[in-house]
């Protein structure tokens, strides 16, 4: 389904942005559904707060627990020190993962079918397998940051193959977060891997932590570019590409909808900190 020319832009850039991959229908049903988890979801049973900025706040079981389920995360600023709610439930959920799309009708809906299997054939996955899934609401006025990252932090393979399915669910903007990427940061010595998140199994619960691997500094302002978006647009990239988003201080939000693949040919590390067990084995796009 791609073009001659969007596959060289995709090896050049490590990006490549469909707009208009989901239909209003499809991104209704998600962003509904997404909508009745939280409803559904009682904070009192122990939710993590995630902060992307202090990743020990969820070096707990319930994070390698959502590996095989849908559990919902606070956004960081949406509890005060004793842990209590500052805002409605509903917009105080950074995000939901990690195994909707295997779980769900809906999400496995959005998340599987030729055209999507088609496009992964075209970047070059060979027997994709789909890791997780995550909804990402980016609250309107508390939407955290997410700082520079490589996702293939969070899923090491030898070689390097994952590769970000970045949907937005509405439009994404300057002025309530979009994604920011680094064109061509993937490539040579830009595209060193700076740092990997391993689950060290070697205490006796085990722990989360990042790994620092290289002192390669992120990408500047000079270098990155912004990658705003129409709501149905589809941003896929390359597991080593460099990208961020800034906070959501705006009214509206930002809801996007990512899925992580790797493929089946290549090794994956046993250090990753999601792994599936027989009863939910990893599967692909069909
Ligand atoms: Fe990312």
């Amino acid at each position: 389904m791609l073009t001659p020319s969007q596959r060289t832009t995709y090896a050049e850039q490590g990006f490549l942005v469909l707009p208009g991959f989901k239909r209003a229908d499809e991104l209704a049903a998600l962003s509904a559904r997404a909508r009745a988890l939280v409803d559904d979801f009682d904070p009192a049973a122990g939710a993590s707060r995630f902060s992307t900025r202090d990743r020990s706040l969820v070096a707990d079981e319930r994070l390698l627990a959502s590996a095989e389920a849908m559990h919902c995360f606070f956004e960081e600023e949406a509890l005060d020190a004793d842990g209590r709610l500052v805002v409605p439930k509903a917009r105080s959920i950074n995000k939901i993962g990690h195994a909707m799309h295997d779980l769900d009708p809906v999400f496995s809906a959005f998340s599987k079918g030729p055209a999507l299997a088609a496009l992964a054939a075209d970047l070059g996955l060979q027997q994709p397998q789909v890791w997780q899934s995550m909804v990402i609401f980016k609250q309107p006025e508390i939407g955290g940051e997410v700082g520079w990252h490589q996702d293939a932090s969070f899923f090491e393979t030898e070689p390097i193959t994952v590769t970000t399915f970045w949907f937005a669910i509405e439009d994404a903007t300057l002025d309530n977060g979009c994604l920011w990427a680094e064109p061509g940061g993937h490539r040579g010595e830009r595209g060193e891997l700076r740092e990997r998140y391993v689950h060290d199994k070697s205490g006796d619960r085990g722990r989360l932590r990042m790994e620092k691997l290289s002192t390669r500094p992120w990408p500047s302002g000079d270098t990155a570019v912004p990658l705003p978006v129409e709501a149905g647009t589809l941003i896929v990239f390359h597991g080593l590409l460099p990208h961020y988003s800034a906070p959501n201080r705006s009214p509206r939000s930002r809801m996007a909808y990512t899925l992580h693949a790797t493929c089946a040919t290549a090794r994956y590390s046993p250090r990753n900190w999601l792994h599936r067990s027989a009863a939910l084995p990893v599967r692909g796009f069909q």
